[in-house]
C-alpha cells in the first residue's frame, strides 16, 4: 500500500500523463496501476454509464460502487438492473446507517430536506457522504463522472486531482467532455441509460430532490431547485469537509 503523502506528491506526474490520453486510455492506465485500490463511483447518470462501459471493457471485474440513498427513482434502479444484466456484473452497494436514518427521521420527518439547507445537508450527509467515506476507505483512487461545464461549482476541476476532503486521488476522465460527447458515446455503443433523461431530467439525484427542467434552463436547475446554484452540492465533491 502506498502512503497518502506519496500519492499526493505524485499528482503533478499523473496530471502530465492525463494530458496525452483519452478517457479510455486513462482508465486503462490507472486501473492497471492501482488494481483493487481503484473504483468507479456510479450514480447511474449518463456520464457514469459511459464510464461503466469503458471501465468494464478495460477490466470486466473492475469495482463499481453505488451509494443507494434509499430515495432513488425506480427508473434509476431499472437502469442499475439493466446494466448488471448487459455486462454480467455486480455493483458494490452502500446503504446508509439504519440507526442514523431512524434518528434523523424521528427528529425532522421524512422530507426534512425542504425545511432548510442545514436539514438538506444533514440528509445528504447521512444518506450519501457517510456511505462514501466507507466506500473510499479501502481505495487510493476514485473515479467520478463530473464534468467542468456541469455546474458553476465544477469549473476548476482537473482530470486528476488530490481529493483533500477524502485523502485520495480523484480521477475525472470526462472533465473536459461536453454533454453532446456523452450522448454520442451512449448512442454509439448502445449503453443503457436512465429513461428519466427522455423526460427532461438532464441531472438525476434522489427522487424528492430532482425534477424535470424546462427548455433553456441550466442542466442542474432541477437538482435541489429551491436552493441557489452555489449551494447545489451534496457533499460528495467538496474542497474540504467539515464534520457535522
Ligand atoms: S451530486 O454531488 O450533485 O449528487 P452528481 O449527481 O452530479 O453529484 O454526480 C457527480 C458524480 O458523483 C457522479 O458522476 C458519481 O461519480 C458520483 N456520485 C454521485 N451520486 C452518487 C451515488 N449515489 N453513488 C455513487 N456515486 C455517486
Ligand atoms: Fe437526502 Fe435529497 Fe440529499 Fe438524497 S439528495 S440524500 S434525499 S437531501
Amino acid at each position: 500500500m502506498v502512503s497518502k503523502q506519496s500519492l499526493k506528491e505524485k499528482v503533478s506526474d499523473y496530471q502530465e500523463v492525463c494530458r496525452e490520453k483519452s478517457p479510455r486510455e486513462l482508465l486503462s492506465y490507472f486501473l492497471d496501476l492501482f488494481s483493487n485500490r481503484i473504483a468507479l463511483a456510479s450514480s447511474l447518470s449518463v456520464e457514469d454509464q459511459v464510464l461503466t462501459d469503458m471501465v468494464l471493457k478495460v477490466n470486466s471485474g473492475a469495482k463499481i460502487f453505488v451509494l443507494d440513498t434509499g430515495r432513488l427513482h425506480s427508473q434509476t434502479y431499472e437502469v442499475m438492473s439493466k446494466t448488471m444484466e448487459k455486462y454480467a456484473m455486480a455493483y458494490d452497494i452502500y446503504f446508509p446507517n439504519a440507526q442514523r436514518v431512524e434518528t434523523m427521521l424521528k427528529k425532522n420527518g421524512p422530507n426534512l430536506f425542504y425545511k432548510s439547507i442545514e436539514c438538506r445537508k444533514q440528509c445528504c450527509n447521512v444518506r450519501k457522504v457517510e456511505s462514501l467515506e466507507r466506500a473510499l476507505a479501502e481505495l487510493d483512487v476514485w473515479i467520478t463522472g463530473i464534468r467542468k461545464n456541469q455546474a458553476v461549482t465544477r469549473g476548476s476541476i482537473n482530470t486528476i486531482e488530490w481529493d483533500e476532503a477524502n485523502q485520495l486521488l480523484k480521477l475525472n476522465p470526462l472533465a473536459n467532455w461536453h454533454e453532446d460527447d456523452v450522448w454520442d458515446y451512449i448512442k454509439k455503443y448502445d449503453v443503457p441509460y436512465n429513461t428519466l433523461h427522455d423526460q427532461g431530467f438532464p441531472s438525476i439525484g434522489c427522487a424528492p430532490c430532482t425534477r424535470a427542467i424546462k427548455k433553456g434552463e441550466d442542466i442542474r436547475a432541477g437538482r435541489w431547485w429551491w436552493e441557489q446554484p452555489e449551494h447545489k452540492e451534496c457533499g460528495l465533491h467538496p474542497k474540504s469537509r467539515k464534520k457535522e
